[in-house]
């Protein structure tokens, strides 16, 4: 059956919004050159913690904000239809500070925060003990925000995926999309290596590969890939309660009995190998976050590529210059976290050509040249 939209890329944002597009009625249909999820997502630690990366109000503090909110409700719809258990759990955000200007930093946030209502409570020291005796003595002031939570990325996505095809849609694993069929200024399809498949609208959510669709689109896509490192210590319960973050890095227990530790921030062009510098550094953030865990057993490391923008803010909306495209890409360290606001907020556009948040500031035209 012929689909109304192709979605090229099976991540957590491509199966999100593969999901609100099926869930719409419209029919999907969805390709991965890979596994679905199987590239930064995988990598990811799933910590949904709207107000760690946001350095002040506006449209991305709000579309966090809104995305965290929106995960309650995709949680119990998502174990509804397909019993897959997304690790949803509350898991407070413990943002600390190490030294006096990362205190001072923290002073900062709490200001702009108290004064856009977020809610957000200051701990001295011993009180942010009382709730993480593993923390680092040492450490000046947390901030804490009680009401964060963590999914498994991979499993999130796994379950985008089987509620999307459940609603009828095609999925399309290890089926690599070679081209974009053109017809004047419009998209009217894909190509793989087999098959050419038409479609109203193709959306782009391929993550840091999404630049290479620049070329046949005759305009620059400014995505570029960012690898974030990980490592994994294994210990048996849970050691820490909440997610441990603060410019060294971040700390976050999983069920499984594994901490991650993370993550780095590197140029290093496609390459998603951990490398011995990396995970070096890696492991010096456990000492600084929660020293009990040096005596912890190391259980690996791993590496994804972020898709990074020069502004850190994703491409959300259509292409200038074309019709029948729209991107849903260069989410940069928090696609996991955007992934249920990006996939409603892009079925509602490639539907009814509006959006219930302004998108303005993801608009892709404020890095869009396109060539003659
Ligand atoms: N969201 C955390 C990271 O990208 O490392």
């Amino acid at each position: 059956m012929r689909p109304e939209v192709i979605v090229v890329g099976a991540g957590a944002i491509g199966s999100s919004v593969a999901y609100y597009l099926a869930k719409a009625g419209v029919r999907v249909m969805l390709f991965d050159r890979g596994e679905a999820g199987h590239e930064a997502t995988r990598a990811s630690a799933g910590m949904l913690i709207p107000l760690s990366e946001s350095t002040g109000p506006g449209p991305f503090t709000d579309l966090a904000i809104e995305s965290a909110r929106l995960f309650q409700a995709l949680n119990d719809e998502l174990l509804e239809r397909t019993g897959i258990d997304i690790g949803y759990r509350r898991t407070p955000l413990l943002r600390v500070a190490l030294d006096e200007m990362e205190e001072h930093e923290l002073r900062e946030r709490r200001g702009w925060q108290d004064r856009s209502g977020i809610p957000v409570a200051w701990l001295d020291a011993s009180s942010a003990l009382d709730l993480e005796p593993g923390l680092n003595p040492q450490l000046r002031a947390a901030l804490y925000y009680a009401n964060d939570h963590q999914v498994n990325a991979l499993d999130l996505t796994r379950a985008l995926v089987r509620a999307t095809v459940d609603l009828g849609a095609t999925l399309r694993e290890r089926t690599p999309v070679e081209g974009l069929i053109l017809e004047g200024d419009r998209v009217t399809g894909i190509e793989t290596g087999g098959e050419t498949v038409h479609a109203a609208e193709v959306v782009i959510a391929t993550g840091a590969w999404s630049a290479a669709w620049g070329a046949s689109l005759r305009t620059s896509l400014p995505v570029r890939p960012v690898r974030g490192q990980m490592v994994a210590v294994q210990t048996s319960g849970t050691p820490i309660r909440n997610v441990v973050f603060s410019n060294a890095g971040y700390m976050v227990s999983k069920p499984e009995g594994l901490t991650y530790v993370g993550a780095t921030e590197e140029e290093a062009g496609f390459d998603s190998r951990p490398t011995a510098g990396g995970v070096a550094w890696l492991l010096g953030v456990i000492p600084r976050l929660v020293p009990g865990l040096s005596a912890a057993k190391f259980a690996g490391a791993w590496a994804g590529l972020r898709p990074g923008t020069p502004d850190r803010l994703p491409l959300l909306g259509r292409l200038p210059g074309w019709q029948g495209v729209t991107l849903a890409t260069g989410h940069f360290r928090n696609g996991v976290l955007l992934a249920p606001a990006t996939g409603q907020l892009i079925s509602d556009l490639v539907r009814l050509q509006r959006s219930r948040l302004p998108l303005q500031a993801f608009d892709p035209a404020r890095f869009t040249i396109r060539a003659a």
